[in-house]
């Protein structure tokens, strides 16, 4: 499965073909416009402490000292620009995990993540994400947020395409993976991943090496999700198809973006596994020569 045939549906110039198209194409319309909870997600367990609500508009995973709760998407996706809004555990989160990402199934599998790692009142949440390529990731960076994650809403978007994975936060780049097939790093590029998010319970390593505790008088726990968008390429019957307007497929970092992706990476990433010297006494990984 290589891009030759994801680009079976080809887009059209003339201006009845493109009415047409809108008509029979529904990802065109529909990829504008947030999609419904209990269309695109099904609740994957926690035994009814994850909630489809307001007509599908809200998702809620909710996590007690009994089982945590999490979601999957209905749809795999090969390629896509995929946004999602979170808002994160209030007040005194620490133990708790909220994981938000993209993996594929077997055991070479890839996998693109977003972990947020609560904390006590007031300190901050750690954003931990990861690649994964054919099974291998010990590919960790993690981020401070500029924002109080659990005050609101904000969107977190995955850009994949054959050439790279962009990790946004409110549309400023912090993160990018690219392929570099060319030096021998395995890409992501032709397995296709279904979404996955849950709430759990983490409090053996997550905060503070599993120094603090999650403290159980305040369950349940709820991170909240809205306004998901996938602008992708579905998988069914063995490829992908794509919408007819694709430009992120071929989008790579413009000059501005490459400035917000640096002002991040100066500001407020705390961890980076290319600069870990006592993880890599014996070099680094070779994408780190070109990735950050
Ligand atoms: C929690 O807050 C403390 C103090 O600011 C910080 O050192 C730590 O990295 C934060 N994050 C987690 C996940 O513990």
């Amino acid at each position: 499965m290589g891009s030759e045939s994801m680009a079976s549906y080809k887009s059209s110039t003339g201006i009845l073909n493109f009415l047409l198209i809108s008509l029979l194409d529904s990802s065109l319309i529909v990829s504008c416009i947030a999609s419904k909870f209990n269309q695109e997600f099904d609740i994957s367990w926690g035994n009814g402490r994850g909630k489809i609500l307001n007509n599908g508009d809200l998702l809620t995973l909710s996590l007690d000292k009994t089982s945590g709760s999490g979601f999957q998407s209905k749809n795999e996706y090969l390629f896509g620009k995929i946004d999602m809004q979170l808002k994160l555990v209030p007040g005194n989160s620490a133990g708790t995990v909220t994981t938000y990402y993209l993996k594929s199934p077997g055991n070479s599998w890839d996998e693109m993540d977003f972990e947020f790692l609560g904390n006590l009142s007031g300190d901050p949440y750690t954003l931990h994400t990861n690649v994964y390529s054919q099974g291998k990731g010990d590919r960790e960076q993690q981020f401070r947020l500029w924002f109080d994650p659990t005050a609101d809403f904000h969107t977190y978007s995955i850009l994949w395409n054959p050439k790279l994975i962009i990790f946004s936060v409110d549309g400023k780049p912090i993160r990018e993976f690219k392929n570099l097939e060319s030096i021998g790093v395995p890409f992501p590029k032709k397995q296709q991943m279904r979404i996955y998010s849950s709430l759990w319970n983490a409090d053996d390593w997550a905060t503070r090496g599993g120094l603090i505790k999650t403290d159980w008088t305040r369950a349940p726990f709820t991170a909240s999700y809205r306004n998901f968008k996938a602008d992708a390429c579905i998988w069914s019957s063995g490829r992908a198809a794509c919408p007819s307007r694709k430009s992120w497929l071929w989008q790579k970092l413009d000059a501005t973006s490459f400035q917000r992706l640096k002002w991040v990476q100066k500001n407020f990433m705390i961890y980076n596994y290319c600069t870990d010297t006592k993880r890599f006494p014996l070099g680094f990984p070779p994408e780190c020569s070109v990735n950050m």
